[in-house]
């Protein structure tokens, strides 16, 4: 299905068409900054996989690796300071960290597309939005500037920004931050990319408004069969829009799983704080459980499980061994797919 009429231009290539596995496989990724004070080693190990028409939900405090990991998939790391020691990022099967600039280049905007937090700082102040989102389409597809304004004005539609026609020509300050965002989304969907980063979509934005421009994105993303990576540090807004979970911290997955069983099983003890510090409407006017402590600077990672300082569970082998991500099994043993969790403690946090 078409997000916009392309019959007039040739489309956009769309993956080789052959490759069987998942769109998007991020293997053992590493990612350092070489510092004045030291090598910050900012992501350690990351493994995720996202399939066409799956969401993925990338949750976790600031500075936990997030954005640095997206960055790497998109190819706009700043290297130097980053560096990428190893790791395997495939994209349909091919790895991207092995392609030519020219060919990341292709990749990146045409077959994944990134939305980011904040969209005032992403548009161009002097530029009208219509102005914006046609370059797409007259820089990518070499559009006429009449129809590349038609076709943004089908995209605004299409993000249900109310009056599109008349509002082609307006500049972003005249339009709400939703709306604005609604925008960014607009962009990212332009070139009917098969994956979009979206790397905290809805933070700037009251809640209100967070959630429909999170319904918007689902819908979309549903209806055009993307992959999608949602970067958030609030568990709160995921449940309803993601497949499944990865949860960070200092660099690692520390659990993984399908969304729901995360809310209902928790088998980590990060997760298990984060969900306890999610405001519900049914516990009203009740002080919200914050974790203790701060999450470590990545110079002077605490030995063991990085976590060790701030966990309520912490045993002595949890200052001297790292714990791996390890698969989650039910008391009788049967393995429950699809979830890992990096705790040495993890059967005791599901089934204690
Ligand atoms: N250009 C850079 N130079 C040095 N360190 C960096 C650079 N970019 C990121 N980092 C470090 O990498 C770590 C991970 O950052 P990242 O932006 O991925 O965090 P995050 O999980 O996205 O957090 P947030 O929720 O605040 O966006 C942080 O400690 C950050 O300081
Ligand atoms: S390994 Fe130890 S410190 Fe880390 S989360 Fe598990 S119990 Fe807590
Ligand atoms: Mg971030």
């Amino acid at each position: 299905m078409s997000i916009i009429d392309t019959t007039k231009t040739i489309p956009a290539p769309r993956g080789d068409g052959e490759h069987q596995g998942p769109l998007l496989e991020v293997r053992d990724l590493h990612v350092e900054f070489h510092t004045r004070d030291g090598v910050a080693k900012a992501v350690n190990g990351v493994n995720y996989s996202v399939n066409a028409g799956e969401t993925l939900a990338v949750l976790g405090e600031s500075g936990s690796g997030k954005s640095v990991t997206a960055q790497a998939i998109m190819g706009i790391l700043d290297m130097p300071p980053g560096k990428i020691p190893q790791g395997e990022i495939f994209f349909r099967g091919e790895d991207m960290l092995k392609m030519s600039a020219e060919e990341r280049r292709k990749v990146r905007g045409r077959k994944i597309a990134m939305i980011f937090q904040d969209a005032l700082s992403s548009l161009n102040p002097v530029l009208s939005v219509g102005y914006q989102l046609g370059e797409m389409f007259r820089v990518h597809q070499g559009l006429s500037k009449k129809d590349a304004k038609a076709r943004s004005i089908e995209l605004m539609d299409k993000v249900k920004i109310p009056a599109a026609a008349a509002r082609v020509n307006d500049y972003p300050h005249q339009f709400s931050g939703g709306m604005r965002q609604r925008i960014m989304i607009a962009m990212a969907l332009a070139l009917e990319p098969d994956l979009i980063i979206a790397d905290e979509p809805t933070t700037a934005l009251d809640v209100t408004v967070q959630a429909q421009v999170m319904d918007l994105l689902a819908e979309l993303q549903r209806e055009y069969n993307m992959g999608l990576i949602l970067i958030t540090h609030d568990l709160g807004v995921v449940a309803d829009v993601a497949d499944k979970i990865a949860v960070m911290y200092a660099g690692r997955i520390v659990e993984q799983a399908p969304v729901h069983e995360i809310y209902k099983r928790p088998a980590h003890p990060y997760t298990k704080g984060l969900l306890a510090s999610i405001p519900r409407l049914d516990q009203k006017g009740q002080e919200l459980f914050a974790i203790k402590g701060l999450p470590p600077n990545l110079l002077k990672v605490p030995t063991g499980c990085a976590f060790n300082p701030r966990c309520t569970m912490a045993q002595d082998i949890c200052s001297t061994d790292v714990p791996v991500l390890h698969p989650v099994a039910e008391q009788d043993g049967t393995e429950l797919v699809g979830r890992g969790s990096a705790c040495h403690f993890w059967k005791e946090t599901i089934h204690g």
